[in-house]
């Protein structure tokens, strides 16, 4: 058995691992990345594509804004659309100066994958089977197994930063977390299109057969969602009926339909809501969607990742610089409130676009009210887009 040492083990080499492992590294702290998957694997999976302003920030601030500055899109605005009408929100406008940036999530993780290993980062990609122990007390570790052989790796800190399906939550004794949920009873239908967009900003279009989205992640590349049933059969929406129904929900009365490409991604995205609390046992702290899920609609999920690392980085900061640990213990409560207000925003969003199959016709009626209401009243639109360009991190 192979043995080394780091402060943090990091598990997960998404966007929640990659940054925290850039951040501690800022901080002289010694990190080591585990990653189950490729290094190309991670760096071309198509995930989400929205940075708050506050990740914008962060990226920059901490040396990863060139690319971004040059090749990400920002919005100053997005469009919510009614009865084949659109509406703008002035993002920019309604939260004095802020915006959002277009840039896909496997780009954000390809920029930190090549300044970790230009930093001489450790990370270690198709790391084999791991597991964590010792969580509960003063030294834990984690082993990789891979080959018959196993490696341990023996940490002050542990961060799960695995994902919805990692193995870092499960570690944690049962009756020690509770677990939060929501589901929906819906689903995206998520194609990438090889088309230049047709719009300059966003369009989340309600619509009587089901919501649509249309999104972008470069000059040529156009992102678009259908809303489906949950558990919809990918293999049913061939390339005709998928542009068939996207000219349906976003068509608008002054002729506007998106353009059509080559489709080159098509795919099923879930729709739940999932927290838990709280995001910590002992020694190992859960990061990212390892320890919540949102619905699609607010765009939050990257954000929140990026949020609770800045929050877990600065903590591990005050304790190896400052020896102090009341960061540490506050690191849960911190992040949980940022989470519930973008849990809140997301379903707020979702239910006012969606279309809602089992709705009452009072409920349906309340719905159109709100969306009336959100694209007529400067008061209303202010509150979304101060949710939508992200609320600001606090310490
Ligand atoms: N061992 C090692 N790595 C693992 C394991 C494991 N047992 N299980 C999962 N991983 C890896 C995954 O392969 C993935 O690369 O952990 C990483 C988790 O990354 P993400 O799923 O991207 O999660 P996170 O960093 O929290 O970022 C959240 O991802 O799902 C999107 O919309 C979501 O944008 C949000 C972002
Ligand atoms: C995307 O471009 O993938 C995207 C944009 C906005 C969302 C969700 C996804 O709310």
């Amino acid at each position: 058995m192979a043995r080394s040492e780091t402060q943090v083990g990091i598990v997960g080499a998404g966007p929640a691992g990659l940054m925290l492992s850039h951040w501690l590294h800022l901080y002289g702290i010694h990190s080591i990345v585990l990653e189950a998957k490729t290094r190309q694997h991670c760096e071309e999976r198509i995930r989400a594509g929205v940075l708050e302003q506050g990740s914008v920030d962060m990226l920059r601030s901490t040396g990863l804004g060139s690319r971004l500055d040059r090749e990400g899109m920002r919005h100053e605005g997005i469009e919510l659309g009614l009865n084949r009408r659109r509406y703008r929100i002035p993002l920019s406008e309604l939260t004095g100066g802020k915006a959002i940036t277009v840039y896909g999530q496997q780009e954000v993780i390809k920029d930190l994958i090549a300044r970790r290993l230009a930093d001489r980062g450790d990370l270690r990609f198709e790391c084999g089977e791991v597991s964590v122990h010792g969580i509960g007390g003063p030294r834990p570790s984690l082993r990789v197994a891979r080959d018959g052989a196993e490696d341990e790796i023996h940490c002050d800190f542990i961060a799960g930063c695995d994902g919805f399906h990692g193995i870092c939550r499960p570690s944690i004794p049962q009756g020690a977390l509770t677990e939060y949920e929501s589901a929906f009873p819906f689903a995206w239908l998520g194609i990438l299109a090889q088309a230049a967009p047709s719009r300059d900003e966003l369009l989340y279009m309600h619509h009587e057969r089901g919501f649509a989205l249309y999104s972008m992640r470069s000059p040529s590349l156009t992102r678009l969602y259908l809303q489906c049933r949950p558990n919809e059969d990918v293999d049913l929406w061939s390339d005709e009926r998928t542009w068939n129904e996207l000219h349906t929900r976003l068509g608008c009365a002054d002729g506007w339909r998106p353009t059509e490409g080559k489709i080159l991604q098509k795919g099923i995205t879930g729709m739940r809501s999932l927290v838990i609390e709280p995001m910590q046992f002992g020694r190992l702290f859960l990061a990212g969607d390892a320890a919540h899920i949102v619905p699609p609609t607010g765009a939050k999920g990257m954000n929140l990742a990026m949020a609770d690392v800045y929050v877990l980085a600065q903590a591990l900061r005050a304790h190896y610089q400052d020896n102090s640990t009341a960061q540490l213990e506050q690191y849960s409560s911190l992040c949980l409130r940022r989470v519930w207000k973008a849990q809140r925003f997301s379903t707020w969003m979702t239910m006012l676009l969606h279309r809602l199959e089992d709705a009452s016709p009072f409920e349906r009626r309340r719905q159109l009210a709100e969306l009336d209401y959100v694209t007529s009243s400067r008061a209303a639109a202010a509150s979304l887009a101060e949710n939508y360009v992200g609320l600001a991190m606090e310490l």
